[in-house]
C-alpha cells in the first residue's frame, strides 16, 4: 500500500528520497514521486506513473532535485486512477504547500466542495488533494509570524478538520531545513540518521541509514530539520521521546542471492520459527514449560479464560482458523476464529469477564484488524496481539502481546510469518491447556518438543521443491484449482488457495473436502488440479473418498500427507512424520513453494503481485 519518506539532513535529499522508496516498493504501488525544497526556499515536484524507474528517470536518480529537505511517495490507488495527476505529492497551485499522504480522508467530499466554495481548484480526483488543500488554506489564515509555529498551527488546523486516517509528511515553501509530519491511523516512524533524519511509513525504509528510530503516536505532530526532531501532541504541547535502536540488520531486507524475496522468506522458515518458538518456552523443574509472560498471561490469567475470539485478515485469519482447532482440541476451550473485516458487521456478543481476543497480524498495521481490536476493546474486552512488528499500531493498543519474530517480511504474500503466527497460535492453545488442567506437565512437555521440532521439519521439508516444480509444471497452465482439506487442514488448504491466486493469478478455491460434493464439484472437468491436505490420521479415509470423488471426473490430483496412505492416482508430497498439532503448519510449506514455483513459471512477478499491497492500511 502507500509509503512514504522523508529526509532532513545534510545531504542531498533527492537521492536519499529514491533510495527509500525504493526499499517501500515491496508493499506495492502504482505511480510516485517527490519533493524537495530547495535552498531558494523553492518546492519542486516531480512526479511519474507506473514503476519507480520512471521516477528515477524523470529525477535522475534525484540528483536532479537540489534541496536537502524533501518528501516521497509511492501511491497506491484508492482515489482516482493510477496515474502521474494523481500521485503524490500534491502541491497548492501557488507552491507554497506540499503534502504526501498515507490513510484515507474520511469527509474528502465534504473538504472539496468547502474548498471549491473559496475558490480553489482541485487537479486531482484525490482525497489527499483535500488535505493538500486544506493544509494551504489554514497556513494562509494563520497570524503567527514565525515560519515553524506557523507551519505547525497550520497541520494543526488541517488536522481538526480531517476525519479518516493518515499519515502527512509537508513541505512549506521558504523552509528548506524542516519537513512536517502529523499522523492518525496510519504509521510513521522519524529514523535517526547519521547527519540528519528520515521519515517513513515503514521501518524498511529505514534499514541501512537510520540506527535508531522515534515512532510517532496518533495525533502527534513533529518538525524534524537536520539538527533535531521536536515532537508536539494534539494540543500542541511540546513532548519528547527517547529513540530506541534498530535492532533489525540491513541484510535481513535484502534478497540475499535469492531469486525472490518470496523464496528467500521461504527459506528462512526454520530460523523465523525457532526464534518464535523459541521465545515463549522455558523450562521449570526440568520440563519444558509454555511462558507467555511477556504478554501478562500467566497460569492465573489464562485460567480465567473462558471463550477465545481470534481475528485477522487473508493468511492471518488462516492462521487463526488452524488455531483454533488447536485451542479446541488441546484446551477444550470454545473458540470462534473470525475475519477482522467482517466483525463489525457482526453482533459481537462477547463475554466480557471471560473472553481472550486475539488478534493476528505480519504488520500490526491492518485497518480491519486494528478496528477489530478497537471494537472489542471499546467493548471491554482484553486484546492479545500476535504481530510480527514490534513497533506496530496494533503492538501498541493491545493488551498484551506475543511477537512473532519472523525477521522483516518483503515479499507481498506472506510466508515466514504466517507459519511464525500458526506456532505463537499452538504455543497459546498448549498454554491454555496447561492453565485449564487439560494437560499435564509431562504432556505439556511433549508437545513443546513437538513444537521445537518444528523449524528441522520445515528445513527437511524444504528439499521436495524439485518435485514441486515438476508438480508446478503441470498446473501452470491452469485457469482453475480447487484445495480441500477437513478439520484443520481446512485452514491450511485456505491458505494454498490464496497463495497460488495472490502469485499465479490462478483461480482458486478452498472448500472443506466433504462439502466439494454440495455443488462446486460441478466445476471438476478433466485436468482441473485438486490439491489434497491430509496431515490427521482421524481423517484420512474420508480424504481418499473426496480425492477419488474428484479424481473419478478427471481431476489432476496432487496429494500433501503425513500419512502413509497414498491416494490412487495422484502425485504425492509426503510431509516428514511429526505430530499432529505441527504437521498443519508443514504442509503450508509445499503450497508456499507450489504458488511460487507456478508464478514464476507463468512470469509473473512474484514479490509483488499485481493490485496487492503488502499492508493495508485502508478499510
Ligand atoms: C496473504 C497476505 C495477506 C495478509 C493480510 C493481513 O499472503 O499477505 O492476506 O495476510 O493482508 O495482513 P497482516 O498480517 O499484516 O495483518
Amino acid at each position: 500500500m502507500c509509503g512514504i519518506v522523508g529526509y532532513a539532513g545534510a545531504g542531498e535529499a533527492g537521492p536519499l528520497l529514491l533510495e527509500g522508496l525504493g526499499r517501500l516498493a515491496y508493499r506495492g504501488y502504482d505511480s510516485a514521486g517527490v519533493a524537495v525544497c530547495g535552498d531558494d526556499g523553492r518546492l519542486s515536484v516531480i512526479r511519474a506513473a507506473g514503476r519507480l524507474d520512471r521516477l528515477r528517470e524523470k529525477t535522475q536518480d534525484g540528483a536532479a532535485l537540489h534541496g536537502s529537505c524533501g518528501i516521497g511517495h509511492t501511491r497506491w490507488a484508492t482515489h482516482g486512477a493510477p496515474d502521474e495527476r494523481n500521485a503524490h505529492p500534491h502541491a497548492s497551485p501557488d507552491g507554497l504547500t506540499a503534502i504526501v499522504h498515507n490513510g484515507i480522508i474520511g469527509n474528502h467530499l465534504l473538504l472539496r466542495s468547502r474548498l471549491e466554495a473559496m475558490g480553489y481548484v482541485f487537479r486531482s480526483e484525490t482525497d489527499t488533494e483535500a488535505a493538500a488543500l486544506l493544509l494551504h488554506a489554514c497556513w494562509l489564515a494563520c497570524g503567527e509570524s514565525d515560519p515553524r509555529r506557523r507551519a505547525l498551527a497550520a497541520l494543526r488546523g488541517m488536522a481538526a478538520q480531517l476525519t479518516g486516517s493518515y499519515a502527512i509528511c509537508a513541505l512549506f515553501a521558504g523552509q528548506p531545513d524542516a519537513v512536517y509530519a502529523v499522523r492518525r491511523g496510519s504509521p510513521l516512524v522519524i529514523g535517526c540518521c547519521d547527519g540528519g533524519y528520515m521519515l517513513a511509513s515503514d521501518v524498511p525504509a529505514l534499514l541501512g541509514r537510520a540506527h535508531h528510530a522515534v515512532h510517532l503516536h496518533d495525533g502527534e505532530y513533529a518538525c524534524v530539520s537536520a539538527e533535531a526532531v521536536e515532537l508536539y501532541d494534539a494540543d500542541g504541547c511540546r513532548i519528547s521521546r527517547e529513540s530506541e535502536a534498530l535492532d533489525i540488520a540491513p541484510e535481513a531486507a535484502d534478497k540475499g542471492g535469492y531469486a525472490h524475496y518470496m523464496l528467500k522468506e521461504i527459506v528462512e522458515q526454520p530460523q523465523a520459527l525457532r526464534r518464535t518458538i523459541g521465545a515463549y518456552t522455558g523450562e521449570a523443574g526440568g520440563s519444558l514449560r509454555a511462558d507467555l509472560q511477556a504478554a501478562g498471561l500467566g497460569r492465573e490469567r489464562l485460567a480465567a479464560v473462558r471463550h477465545v475470539l481470534l481475528f485477522g485478515c487473508g493468511s492471518a485469519y488462516h492462521a487463526g482458523v488452524a488455531g483454533r482447532y488447536a485451542m479446541e482440541r488441546l484446551a477444550r476451550i470454545p473458540c470462534r476464529a473470525e475475519l477482522a473485516s467482517e466483525l463489525r458487521s457482526r453482533e459481537l456478543l462477547l463475554d466480557q469477564a471471560g473472553t481472550l481476543a486475539v488478534a493476528v497480524s505480519q504488520s500490526g498495521e491492518t485497518a480491519d484488524t486494528l478496528a477489530a481490536l478497537r471494537l472489542c476493546r471499546a467493548h471491554g474486552v482484553p486484546v492479545l496481539a500476535v504481530v510480527n512488528a514490534a513497533h506496530s499500531t496494533m503492538a501498541r493498543e493491545a493488551d498484551g502481546v506475543l511477537l512473532t519474530r519472523a525477521g522483516p517480511e518483503i515479499a507481498v504474500a506472506t510466508t515466514k510469518a504466517y507459519t511464525a503466527q500458526a506456532a505463537v497460535l499452538d504455543l497459546l492453545a498448549i498454554a491454555l491447556a496447561a492453565a485449564r488442567g487439560c494437560i499435564g506437565v509431562r504432556e505439556e512437555a511433549s508437545l513443546l518438543g513437538a513444537l521445537h521440532a518444528l523449524p528441522d521439519a520445515v528445513g527437511d521439508l524444504l528439499g521436495v521443491r524439485d518435485s514441486i516444480r515438476r508438480i508446478a509444471e503441470g498446473m501452470a497452465g491452469a485457469h482453475s484449482a480447487f484445495f480441500i482439506g477437513r478439520g484443520i487442514d481446512h485452514a491450511a488448504a485456505m491458505e494454498g488457495s490464496l497463495k497460488l491466486k495472490e502469485v499465479s493469478y490462478i483461480h482458486a478455491e478452498a472448500y472443506p473436502a466433504g462439502e466439494l460434493k454440495h455443488g462446486a464439484i460441478s466445476l471438476i472437468e478433466p485436468g482441473v488440479p485438486v490439491i489434497g491436505i491430509c496431515t490427521q490420521t482421524d481423517t484420512a479415509a474420508r480424504m481418499q473418498t473426496a480425492m477419488a470423488e474428484a479424481g473419478s471426473r478427471g481431476a489432476c490430483l496432487v496429494h500433501i500427507s503425513s500419512g502413509e496412505c497414498a491416494v490412487p492416482g495422484a502425485q504425492e508430497i509426503r510431509l516428514p512424520q511429526a505430530h499432529p498439532l505441527i504437521a498443519p503448519v508443514l504442509a503450508a510449506v509445499p503450497l508456499q513453494l507450489l504458488a511460487y514455483e507456478i508464478g514464476c513459471l507463468r512470469g509473473l512477478d512474484v514479490d509483488q503481485p499485481r493490485n496487492l499491497a503488502k499492508s493495508v492500511t485502508v478499510e
